[in-house]
């Protein structure tokens, strides 16, 4: 009998192991497990020392500010309280009150369109980062650049079908904005007994001409339009460097090189919520921001995709010499929010993107059908290879024209009515154009549609001038 109880208690023994084994293997291998399929870490159910900050955070971000601003950390603090940040004409403590008559500010490409899918994605998306977060200049297997947000960012450029980067090097700039000066710098002669001739085409984003010149430099020198440059110059044996813009901003019109030189390729909004995707890029110079992909411009983030290896390397010397590298914490945040953009192979981000962006566009199209007085641009369908079908554009900016013959300046006659925007001479174009913001806050743009469409109005009621 007592030997059928020891026989009976091993084989309990024996089972108790295995399931121990198994419980284990399941928790620290299964589940723990750090890889391809699994990008999450196990969170431990007792915080120690990260409690403080995620409460901090979370009371600034529930102060409502009438769900017409935000309250930030690090924003202003009064009686002991994170001021609310209103957005356009809203003000008041707490954003409640809208000022009557105030006008629709649509002038800055500043991108908080996207912040209620961020908002909606708080728990995936907030960052902590340590007293001691990366306190050194490097990476222990890069002195600049993150290899798993490399990792990542060829991979969303693979779900967006949008750039090769196969046997491409990749360099991270503070935003796009630095990496295009770097790019002017990398593709200009040093040896050459004349500077590089730079060049874009009408209507261009004002940087290309602000930087070069700026940066003044005996081995570049900006020389406006491709187009009247073509006509007075042969671009045989001519050093240009072009910068291309596609989708263009303003217009969101997709472009090839026309000068046949070196290109550099801006594509800060070439991302399917703006346009249609008709296949990878393929360019030797590519540039793309994190600003209007996501819309986190603040976070200063930009790239680089660079065929050859000496233009790299100059890229890369241009970035060390400037700021030895971008921030850690940037990148670390960068990485943060590509991880959720990338998610089920980007559908949720991209769809939701791409939704707001087309409602803002079909109600702003039904606005100007109403109009003869102004007009804006045309768009036309392509097959777009991430959503697999034919879509419009919805580009970030609505490129105006006035069309009575006496509206000469167009962001003088839409002032008139209470709109801001960017004059046609901003982007090197006539007057007659201006560039309107579409990729702001849902308050901006509700104003700005109420504006415009109190402006046509005006405009049906047969009044002659505003
Ligand atoms: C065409 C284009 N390129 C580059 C930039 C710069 O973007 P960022 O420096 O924020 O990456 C902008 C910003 O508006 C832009 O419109």
């Amino acid at each position: 009998m007592n030997k059928m109880k020891k026989y009976y208690y091993g084989i309990c023994f024996l089972i108790s192991v295995a399931i121990n084994i198994l419980f284990s293997t399941y928790l620290y291998v299964g589940d723990g497990r750090w890889g391809e399929n699994n990008q999450e870490i196990s969170c431990r159910s007792s915080l120690t020392w990260s409690e403080k900050a995620a409460s901090e955070a979370e009371a600034v971000a529930a102060i409502s500010c009438s769900g017409h601003g935000r309250a930030f950390l690090d924003g202003s603090i009064s009686y002991g309280q994170p001021v609310c940040e209103c957005y356009g004409c809203y003000g008041g403590t707490d954003c409640s009150e809208l000022s009557p008559g105030c006008a629709a500010d649509a002038n800055s490409g500043d991108p908080i369109y996207l912040e209620p899918f961020w908002m909606q994605n708080a728990a995936d998306t907030t960052v902590v980062i340590s007293g001691w977060h990366r306190m050194s200049y490097e990476y222990d297997d890069d002195p600049m650049m993150s290899t798993e947000l490399d990792k990542y960012i060829r991979k969303l450029h693979s779900i967006a079908g949008n750039a090769i980067t196969q046997d491409r090097y990749i360099v991270f700039g503070v935003g796009s904005s630095q990496l295009l000066s770097a790019a002017v710098y990398a593709l200009s002669s040093e040896i050459s007994s004349s500077p590089s001739n730079v060049l874009a085409s009408i209507p261009f984003y004002h940087l290309y001409k602000d930087q070069t010149r700026f940066f003044n430099s005996e081995n570049f020198l900006f020389r406006g339009d491709t187009s009247s440059w073509k006509s007075n110059n042969s671009t045989d044996n001519m050093d240009v460097i072009e910068f291309v813009t596609s989708p263009t901003n303003p217009g969101g019109e997709l472009k090839k090189a026309v000068l046949g030189g070196k290109t550099i390729y801006d594509h800060a909004y070439f991302w399917p919520q703006f346009t249609p995707i008709p296949g990878p890029s393929d360019h030797d110079l590519m540039i793309f921001s994190l600003s209007k992909l996501t819309g986190h411009a603040g976070t200063r983030f930009g790239w680089a995709i660079i065929k050859d290896k000496d233009v790299y390397e100059k890229v890369l010397n241009y970035i060390y010499l400037a700021n030895a590298g971008i921030s850690k914490d940037t990148q670390l945040r960068v990485l943060k929010v590509l991880k959720v953009a990338i998610k089920e192979d980007g559908k949720p981000f991209f769809e939701f993107a791409y939704n707001k962006m087309k409602d803002r566009w079909d109600r702003l199209a039904f606005v100007f059908s109403n109009s003869t007085r102004f007009s804006i641009q045309q768009r036309h369908p392509l097959h777009c290879n991430f959503f697999h079908e034919s879509r419009l554009p919805s580009p970030a900016y609505a490129w105006v024209r006035c069309e009575r013959d006496e509206d000469e300046d167009c962001r003088v006659v839409l002032e008139a009515g209470r709109i801001i925007g960017q004059s046609g001479s901003t982007f090197s174009a006539k007057d007659r154009y201006a560039r309107l913001s579409l990729i702001k806050s849902q308050d901006d743009f509700e104003l700005l549609l109420q504006r415009l469409t109190e402006l046509v109005s005006f405009e049906n009621g047969n009044m002659e001038t505003m």
